[in-house]
């Protein structure tokens, strides 16, 4: 077991310099982060926590860290929330999510916890539990577990059965699960509740009746966006499909119709939410004016190198404000990021086939977009975090209308996949958002069509970026430094 007062020591002990991590995307204090949980407004603040193991960068047992926000670009560090303190969640304190009620604001999470047969197997139990608080400090209510893995019908699997995400509607709380079916196929399982304490299965919400969307669905959000509804969930163990999917886990989404009487949801195919190298496990949230926000985690359980002597691993994405057009999600980087740009520069001018740095355009905490045009080029070149050694090089090819990140050279110790390519709209006008943040590039394209996310360990003094074409490109480019107070 591990308390939240070992917890926070070791932090105030061993906390990495503020300069030495993001400036405005979420790390931890010290160690390991994963998913992002509980993201939720309560008292009129943004609260975000996450998976969090503070005494190493590797995954172990789970707490949850906290930070909170006006803006979601300024976060202020709040002490850990939660640790695996109780026996019935002694292995994990994991994901989960969050919401304010009447009595405060309520975090919903999995306790896990692992017991041992005489012969030293261990099986391993995820139940549900609820913790409330006053926004910093909360307290694991006395009736947990609030949901047991036999509350499930029977056949379902009992030790894959996590990450709740609990909304309120219609007089009652609602929660989807990720669970394994009997046939070992992902589904997301749904209940309801008066109280937040006494639960009541009510059906599968949605499952992968033919095993084909890999295997066990992690972390799953649900909720109306723009007249339909959206599921999110993030499958385990994926199969590459053309550009679509990779291979191992994914986040996808799903667009459709949900029958409230019948508590079904008709699907429609998963779509890729991110086609960078670091994402997985997105939660959303609602604001009061009524934007619909997700954060995911940037970095992937198939891509964990740490650099040598980073203290701290895992990092948050930006937030992205959603809608959907025609059934597409659409995601901008959420708007109060323009709150913090600083120098603007401006450029127009053509790019031909010998690399060209632009005077003033350089970086790493910069918001960049690029309007390329013309018909007299194939492809176009950005590289990003350029140094003696390093680059993270995207190509856009304008005819096979493609865009490839390709990380190789971005000074990674690891032999991690570094490519990835991506379909975008044909079009001769591309537009491409790139944000960076010492340690990422979040690319935008065509004002939220699709997004690129990928982290980068390069060495800070790697500050250039260059543009090459194989024939003529317009270039039209702003770009603002970011700068944090
Ligand atoms: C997803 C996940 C969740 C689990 C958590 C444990 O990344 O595996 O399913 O709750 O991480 O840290």
């Amino acid at each position: 077991m591990h308390t939240l007062k070992q917890a926070q020591t070791y932090i105030e002990q061993n906390r990495v310099g503020k300069r030495k991590r993001p400036a405005f995307h979420v790390t931890a204090p010290v160690g390991w982060i994963n998913d992002p949980n509980g993201f939720s407004v309560y008292r009129n603040q943004v609260h975000l926590f996450y998976q969090y193991h503070p005494y190493s960068t590797n995954w172990g047992p789970m707490h949850w860290g906290h930070v909170v926000s006006s803006d979601m670009i300024k976060w202020e560090e709040l002490p850990v929330a939660l640790a695996p303190d109780q026996a019935y969640d002694h292995a994990g304190v994991y994901s989960g999510s969050a919401l304010e009620t009447p009595e405060g604001h309520a975090l919903v999470y999995t306790s896990v916890e692992e017991k041992e047969d005489g012969d030293g197997n261990k099986t391993v139990y995820q139940t549900q539990s609820l913790a409330i608080g006053d926004g910093e400090n909360y307290h694991k209510v006395p009736e947990n577990p609030v949901i047991l893995g036999n509350q499930l019908p029977e056949d379902f699997n009992q030790s894959d059965f996590r990450d709740p995400k609990v909304w309120f509607e219609d007089g009652k709380y609602w929660l989807v699960a990720g669970n394994l079916s009997k046939d070992k196929h992902g589904q997301i399982v749904l209940f309801s509740s008066e109280d937040l304490r006494h639960w009541q299965y009510e059906n599968v919400l949605a499952g992968d009746e033919d095993g084909v969307i890999g295997k066990m669905w992690e972390c799953p959000d649900f909720f109306k966006l723009d007249g339909q509804h959206v599921l999110i969930t993030s499958p385990q163990n994926m199969s590459a499909a053309a550009y679509e999917f990779h291979n191992g886990h994914n986040a996808v989404y799903f667009v459709g119709h949900y029958n409230k009487e019948k508590h079904t949801f008709d699907k429609g195919c998963p779509h890729a939410l991110d086609y960078g190298l670091d994402f997985y496990a997105p939660q959303t949230t609602q604001l009061p004016d009524g934007r619909r926000i997700l954060v995911a985690w940037m970095k992937s359980w198939d891509s964990l190198a740490v650099a040598d002597g980073q203290e701290w691993q895992g990092m948050m994405s930006l937030p992205r404000e959603l809608s959907l057009e025609n059934e597409q999600l659409i995601q901008r980087p959420i708007r109060e990021l323009s709150d913090y740009h600083a120098n603007k520069l401006e450029f127009s001018g053509i790019i031909g086939k010998s690399f060209k740095i632009i005077e003033g355009v350089s970086g790493r905490q910069i918001d960049m977009t690029l309007r390329l045009s013309g018909n007299a080029y194939t492809s176009f070149t950005i590289d990003l975090a350029v140094g003696v050694n390093h680059y993270t090089r995207f190509i856009f090819n304008r005819h096979l209308n493609t865009i490839e990140v390709d990380r190789t050279y971005s000074g990674l110790q690891a032999d991690l996949n570094c490519q990835r390519k991506m379909t975008v709209t044909p079009s001769d006008n591309i537009e491409l958002r790139f944000i960076l943040d010492s340690h990422s590039i979040e690319l935008f394209v065509n004002d939220g069509e699709k997004v690129v996310s990928t982290e980068i360990p390069t060495p800070l003094d790697s500050q250039k970026i260059r543009f090459v074409s194989d024939g003529e490109t317009k270039l039209s480019l702003i770009k603002y430094d970011i700068i944090i107070p």
